[in-house]
């Protein structure tokens, strides 16, 4: 496992270690699987860690790891910051670590939320998530403003997944997500972005980077809310020509939260698909070379 929780000091590595040697005796037997016993961080595990580490938002370094005094009930702030730390958890989980926790997660991104409250990780308000039940879980879905996950109800078993943002890689464009297949079905396409990654992506077109897809939003945040799949503090936008990309056959896929998803082409979307760029909230024109 990677430094989530870093040892930042020697003693703290050492705290967290006994912490998990003494977590393992009682009567739960958790499968420790290996990549998570050990608490040095290391190069190990390949790219995975940084991938996911790299999406993870600006945190007091903390999170995923078992550790320190407060058990269940202990410090982490009110019930709001108790579920709203439970879903910046959740989002985490499903998009980025599956793999290295051994969750089962199937093609379309689903996990059993009993699966998921087994795992022996804390939450940003140092929470266990263990201690946390499938009604916080029920709640941590409601109350996110994003939409950001989805619940299914399975032969009378809760399932859980993020609609979106994924960089494990059995999660499938086709099991996730609902294939865009006619320009009528998106009104606007467009990515939110920084002035000063322009230059880069007019040169080598919009990655996906980690992640498994180039994210577009299918509105403007004009009413001044939260806009699935692009950033609050995004002062740039690049529009996707949606016939063109679909013309050549570019896939574009639409997920439940209306955030719209192309792996492009090998990756890139290059910038002959763009339409047009403009500033934001400005809205002028910015021209480029296609
Ligand atoms: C979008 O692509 C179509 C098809 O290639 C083209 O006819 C149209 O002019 C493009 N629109 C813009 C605004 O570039």
């Amino acid at each position: 496992m990677r430094a989530l929780a870093a040892a930042s000091s020697p003693l703290r590595a050492r705290a967290s270690l006994l912490l998990l040697l003494s977590a393992s005796s009682p009567r739960l037997p958790l499968p420790m699987n290996p990549s998570s016993s050990s608490s040095s961080g290391g190069g190990g595990g390949g790219g995975y860690h940084s991938k996911a580490a790299a999406f993870a938002s600006p945190q007091p370094r903390g999170g995923a790891r078992r550790r320190g005094g407060g058990g269940p009930g202990g410090r982490g702030g009110d019930g709001s910051d108790r579920i709203d730390a439970l879903g910046r958890l959740l989002t985490r989980v499903l998009r980025h670590m599956a793999s290295e926790l051994n969750l089962d997660m199937r093609t379309d991104g689903y996990v059993r939320v009993h699966d998921l409250l087994k795992l022996n990780l804390q939450t940003f308000a140092k929470i266990p998530l263990k201690s946390h039940t499938v009604e916080e879980i029920r709640e941590a879905v409601r109350q996110d403003n994003k939409q950001r996950f989805s619940l299914l109800e399975e032969d009378g078993e809760l399932l859980i997944r993020a609609n979106q943002g994924h960089t494990v890689m059995t999660v499938t464009s086709e099991g996730l997500l609902k294939p865009i297949l006619s320009t009528d079905e998106v009104s606007v396409c467009v990515h939110g972005t920084y002035r000063k990654n322009l230059d880069s992506i007019l040169q080598y077109g919009l990655k996906r980077m980690a992640r498994l897809h180039v994210h577009f939003s299918s509105g403007l945040p004009t009413d001044g809310g939260v806009i699935s799949g692009m950033r609050h503090s995004v002062n740039t936008l690049i529009y996707l020509n949606v016939s063109k990309a679909l013309q050549d056959g570019m896939k574009l896929y639409i997920s439940d939260n209306k955030v719209i998803l192309t792996e492009g082409f090998d990756g890139v979307v290059p910038v002959k698909y763009f339409e047009k760029i403009e500033t934001w909230p400005g809205r002028a024109p910015i021209p480029f070379q296609k």
